[in-house]
């Protein structure tokens, strides 16, 4: 993967980087910074280098138009107080206002434009329309830098066609996610456990599928968990369900079983009757859920039965909370596995963008893990050995 070196001198150049600045927000307030932390390292480091840093990122899902909401200004002065400079920015991406900011750029000065996803042609299903998009993003720079590790694996034109466009290279921490990520899956230390939870079990069945050929232990937890509990015939409340996956997951309890893979389920739940904080909540045993409740974390059992697989773990990764974190009647189960891994001896990589949030809401320092990943889709991608379009193309060298 080509690094900053190979851009060569940078003072006085503009240089676009792509960053992912898709932090969590209530209103304005920025709940969770740590991506805009993730991102300091390569901003720093070409402020230093006299270059003027233009920085391009999405918020949200917008749909390719202004949508105040996902506006990125609350971001802006967040970074401007973490760089201790005042950051520009720009209200458009790639108009009047950002041809503006940018040409007014000092060097060693930083400015971020608005929203790349408010322009259609940024996530165009039309390659085309994302190259036409690009073509507009790369005449505001000299060279580009791909930083934005939570999204490498989207092919969108600020990620794929802008680094055919410029001379293009990958920031620190795209180089130090993909290191750290390569390290838990190409030659792991045994045993390698593996502590899948989040929502939805189809987003994680590439990743098991891959695992099951690779990890000593599965533990399986959040709302996923429950379609493993239904697979398996018990009663499951009105709990989150997969049915389309029902097969699927009946198949990986049998390839586990057969491979020698521990797949650990939870054994006890915390449910209530709704999905809501203040919802009364009790604590079941997993085959012996009341049909009108959901489940809405692990139990305490099932934390420490994970907290003891989790202990002699020379590799752990761990990608989803194990419950409704939010709701701190629902976090025990992620703040358990949490300290856990805090805990562990080994190397152990927090995955994902939900995991890696938990971890800090909770109070975690961030120092008591190997590493904290700022991508949840992308690193489940690199997990599963996917190749991913934003990497794929900065590894290329016919440019
Ligand atoms: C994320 O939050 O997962 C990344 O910022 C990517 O966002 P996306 O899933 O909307 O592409
Ligand atoms: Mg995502």
């Amino acid at each position: 993967m080509k690094t900053l070196e190979s851009l060569g001198d940078l003072r006085g150049k503009r240089v676009i980087v792509r960053a992912d600045l898709n932090v969590p927000l209530d209103g304005e307030t920025i709940t969770d910074d740590g991506r805009i932390r993730a991102a300091l390292p390569t901003l720093t480091r070409l402020v230093d280098a006299g270059a003027r840093v233009v920085v391009v990122s999405h918020l949200g899902r917008p749909k390719g138009a202004p949508e105040d909401r996902y506006s990125l200004r609350p971001v802006v002065a967040r970074l401007g107080e973490l760089l201790g400079q005042e950051v520009a920015f720009a209200n458009d991406t790639v108009g009047e206002s950002a041809r503006e900011v940018v040409s007014a750029l000092e060097d060693g000065r930083v400015a971020v434009l608005e929203n790349l996803r408010f322009n259609a042609g940024e996530t165009a299903k039309d390659e085309s329309e994302r190259t036409a998009f690009a073509r507009e993003l790369a005449e505001l720079g000299d060279a580009f830098v791909s930083d934005g590790f939570g999204v490498v694996h989207r092919k969108q034109a600020s990620v794929y066609e802008l680094a055919q466009l410029l001379p293009a290279a990958a920031g620190e921490l795209v180089g130090r996610e993909v290191e750290a990520l390569r390290k838990v899956t190409d030659t792991p230390e045994r045993p390698f456990v593996v502590i899948l939870g989040g929502s939805k079990v189809s987003d994680k069945l590439g990743v098991i599928d891959t695992l099951l050929t690779k990890a000593d232990r599965i533990l399986i937890g959040g709302g996923m968990a429950f379609t493993f509990l239904k697979a398996k015939g018990w009663e499951i409340g009105t709990s989150l369900l997969d049915g389309d996956q029902l097969e699927t997951v009946r198949g990986y309890i049998a390839q586990a079983e057969s491979a020698g893979v521990e797949l650990v389920l939870p054994v006890d739940a915390v449910v209530a009757p709704a999905f809501a904080a203040d919802s009364p909540a009790t604590t079941v045993a997993a085959d012996a859920m009341p049909v009108d409740q959901m489940g809405l974390d692990i139990g305490p059992e099932s934390a420490k039965l994970f907290a003891e697989k989790i202990a002699d773990a020379a590799t752990v990764f761990w990608n989803g909370p194990m419950g409704v974190f939010e709701f701190e009647a629902f976090a025990g189960g992620t703040r358990a596995v949490a300290e856990a891994l805090a805990e562990a001896p080994g190397y152990t990589v927090v995955g994902g963008g939900d995991s890696a949030a938990a971890v800090r809401t909770l109070g975690f320092e961030e120092s008591k893990f190997s590493h904290i990943s700022t991508g949840g889709g992308a690193s489940l991608e690199l997990i599963e050995g996917k190749a991913l379009p934003g990497i794929t193309i900065l590894e290329e060298d016919d440019k």
